[in-house]
């Protein structure tokens, strides 16, 4: 059966309001997918480890002289491109074999030029971390990646690396491909992140390493933390305090880092899609166990509590310092909308597509401020959901900064949609969960993209009785 046959009857979704060209896929082969409404999701969801932690276990340990060890590392195309850039930096990063890692490292300020183009494919983050790790030593680098992270703001990392005595040169409006020049002598940076971005904090950062003294960053919202945690496991003096001004993060430079020994715990933002697929699709009872939820990141799951969601925390513990539980998530009938707090955006950044989809499952309004952010990821996600949500029979509102779904309930979204997945692996698998309980199937024209933080997604929710199918284009 063809995409427009059948329940496929509704308009195919079209190319962003702000694009001036349809959206393209960047593979050579685009991978169309089919969800179908589908019976209980049971059983236990492994998820793959952490993708922010992955891509910091890298570069942190080719910034420390010796050998630093990783288990769970997430082997998505974001984190093996920057693998890949850690070798051309000198670094020795090996692949063990079952998600074993190690990297021996050039120590701060010993990255040498690397003699090619660095290409981070989809990954904002890292590009802007590895920039900000280059950033004070005296070399010269030049970054590309996709047709998704050439379009996105790097300004907002190259202005505070300026600071540093960094040069940049990029295409207008701060796009990569870029050029950077690493400061030869660099000098110390005090910075206010003028927006909420984990990514601009710890480029910060990581340029501070090889800065002599103190390099302070100062962030209003506070941000994923995973880089402050891990330096001071590397060894760094790092320091964090909150006052009026926000949260005060002192580094002294030019640490000797000391290679680790690191367990990357399962990702919150991969849980997410098991967890609220099981929240939707009637019957389900489904264990994600392992999952890190560090207060930074676990926004979600106090939302879905409040929505009225099935969601319990098993087993809670602590890893490694942080927080561990097997999270279990079963059918939800009652979901009801809810305004999600502003204050709480930074720490469920990555989740509002999927949130929005359990928004249209639920009775009433959901209302999500404070989100401008989501309009500069991998597409802009309040474009790309509303406009496939509204497509499948979903009423959505928008604004610059915030954005409001409609609930349909339980039963009762239609479906029957092609949506397109703008290079954006969130967007494709939130638009697959979508497909697992509309009244119609649900057609992602190119789900290729979620290799790069969820590889194992498709085979993973097929056997928890999910009926994601590969089509022909
Ligand atoms: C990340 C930070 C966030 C998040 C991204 C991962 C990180 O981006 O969306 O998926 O690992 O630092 P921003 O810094 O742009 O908010």
């Amino acid at each position: 059966m063809g995409a427009r046959d059948g329940p496929f009857a509704r308009t195919a979704v079209s190319g962003g309001a702000n694009t001036k060209e349809p959206f393209m896929s960047s593979h050579a082969t685009p991978i169309p997918m089919m969800s179908s409404a589908c019976g209980p999701l049971q059983g236990q969801a492994h998820v793959p480890g952490d993708k922010s932690i992955s891509h910091r276990s890298l570069i942190l340990g080719a910034m420390c002289i010796g050998e630093t060890r990783i288990t769970g590392l997430l082997e998505g195309d974001d984190v093996l491109d920057t693998a890949k850039a850690m070798r051309a930096f000198g670094a020795e990063v090996t692949d063990h074999g079952g998600g074993q890692w190690s990297v021996r490292g050039v120590g701060v300020g010993g990255f040498a030029e690397p003699d090619h183009v660095i290409d981070c494919g989809n990954s904002g983050t890292g590009v802007r971390l590895i920039m900000g790790a280059m950033a004070t030593t005296p070399i010269t680098v030049t970054f590309t990646g996709d047709a998704s992270l050439n379009g996105r703001p790097m300004g907002r990392v190259t202005d505070p690396l300026a600071l540093f005595g960094t040069r940049a040169v990029g295409r207008a409006g701060g796009r990569l491909p870029m050029t950077l020049v690493g400061a030869a002598g660099p000098v110390p940076v005090r910075y206010v992140v003028p927006v909420p971005s984990a990514q601009v904090k710890s480029a910060v950062l990581l340029a501070g390493l090889n800065a002599p003294g103190q390099t302070v960053v100062i962030e209003k919202e506070a941000t994923r933390d995973h880089t402050e945690r891990m330096l001071q496991g590397f060894g760094a003096t790092l320091t964090v305090e909150d006052t009026d001004e926000g949260r005060v993060i002192t580094l002294t430079g030019q640490p000797e880092l000391q290679p680790q020994d690191i367990v990357v715990p399962r990702d919150p933002s991969s849980a997410a899609f098991p967890v609220c697929a099981a929240l939707i699709v009637p019957g389900s009872d489904v264990l994600v166990p392992n999952i890190g939820l560090n207060p930074t990141r676990a926004g979600l799951f106090t939302t879905l509590q409040e929505m009225g969601a099935d969601l319990t925390f098993e087993n809670l513990r602590s890893e490694g310092g942080e927080p561990v539980a097997d999270l279990r998530a079963r059918f939800s009938p009652d979901l009801r909308g809810i305004t999600v707090p502003a204050d709480r955006a930074a720490s469920m950044i990555d989740e509002y597509p999927v949130l929005s989809v359990v928004a249209a499952f639920a009775q009433g309004v959901t209302d999500m401020p404070g989100v401008k952010e989501l309009r500069v990821k991998e597409s802009d996600r309040i474009d790309a959901m509303a406009q496939g949500l509204r497509a499948a029979g979903v009423t959505v509102d928008e604004g610059p900064d915030w954005w409001r779904v409609t609930g349909v309930g339980h039963g009762h979204v239609p479906g029957g949609v092609t949506v397109q997945s703008r290079l954006d692996h969130r967007i494709a698998m939130a638009f697959l969960v979508m497909g697992m309980a509309a009244q119609n199937p649900v057609i992602v024209d190119d789900a290729a993209p979620i290799t790069t933080s969820f590889p194992i997604f498709e085979p993973l929710m097929n056997d928890l009785g999910a009926q994601i199918a590969r089509i022909s284009a």
